[in-house]
């Protein structure tokens, strides 16, 4: 079956579509992006993801090159085009094709808007959770509007390859302050061993993931202490429990940190409760 995407108003052949070579988002990283989770043809947390899709918009002054009624009519032509229910939906907006100069180009350039959609097999990667997943950590090295969802992620990529290469699924990363920040591709929590959940605030040193929003609020409509702090790797390693958030992993434990074993080595109880309490919640 052939595969589609959706380039600048229409569908294509995946294999046939591509963008300028002049396009901004390949040569300076000048673009945003968002990625939702589909589960049974929903798109969850939908509408989150569409408002940080906004703001990245708005922070890097880059207009929305349709509306969001008709962007939300793509995506369900997209998903149905592809035949996908379960997987993730991919958008890119950049802030289109023009000779190179690195201020903003004319006014009226339009932007370049790319959609793409793939399966994923949440059951296999739900034994990921079952088991917990090993981190390794590295210095944060980014810029300081992390907040952004921009494209620039050369320092997650070359995090994302040490963690694969030392046979761990993620990397958690430190700021200069020795507190984790957040990972290469997920937020970052722990429960302490008095029963708080801790996560770092939503300010410009991390994405403000929208899995970690809904998992914070259903933590607290349940009684659980939620603290907003930086947490440094030892607390991590002697905390109760540890496990990162996003919208492709869901919640997902952490059992080792650095070759060290988070609470007795095994998932967490409260990480499996809120993975469900996350899933039902859609
Ligand atoms: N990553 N932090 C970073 C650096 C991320 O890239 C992501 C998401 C998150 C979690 O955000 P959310 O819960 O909204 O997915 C936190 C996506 C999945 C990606 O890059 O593929």
């Amino acid at each position: 079956m052939s595969r589609f995407s959706y380039v600048n108003g229409r569908f294509l052949r995946h294999a046939d579509a591509s963008v300028s070579i002049d396009d901004r988002g390949f040569l300076f990283g000048d673009a945003i992006y968002e990625v939702w989770s589909v589960r049974s043809g929903t798109l969850l947390d939908a509408a989150g993801h569409f408002a940080r899709l906004q703001r990245s918009l708005g922070e890097l002054k880059i207009d929305l090159p349709l509306s969001l009624a008709a962007l939300r009519l793509v995506i369900r032509e997209l998903l149905r085009r592809n035949r996908v229910r379960d997987g993730l939906v991919y958008l890119e907006i950049s802030r289109g094709a023009a000779r190179r100069d690195h201020a903003f180009p004319p006014a009226g350039t339009p932007p370049t808007l790319v959609l793409t959609c793939k399966r994923i097999d949440f059951d296999a990667a739900g034994k990921r959770a079952e088991t917990g997943i090993g981190i390794i950590s590295v210095p944060d090295q980014r810029w300081g509007r992390c907040d952004i969802k921009t494209v620039n992620l050369l320092p997650n990529v070359l995090a994302k390859q040490a963690a694969r290469e030392a046979g761990a699924f993620e990397a958690w990363l430190v700021d200069q302050a020795g507190l984790v920040t957040e990972g290469a591709s997920s937020n970052a929590w722990i429960l302490t061993q008095d029963g708080v959940l801790v996560t770092r605030p939503a300010d410009h040193s991390i994405l403000h993931g929208i899995t970690r929003a809904t998992v914070m609020r259903l933590a607290k409509a349940e009684g659980y202490a939620v603290e907003e702090r930086g947490f440094s790797l030892e607390e991590a390693q002697s905390a109760r429990e540890a496990f990162i958030t996003s919208a492709t992993t869901f919640v997902t434990p952490v059992v080792r940190i650095d070759d060290r074993p988070v609470g007795n080595g095994a998932p967490g109880s409260l990480a499996a409760h809120l993975r469900q309490a996350y899933l039902e919640a859609h």
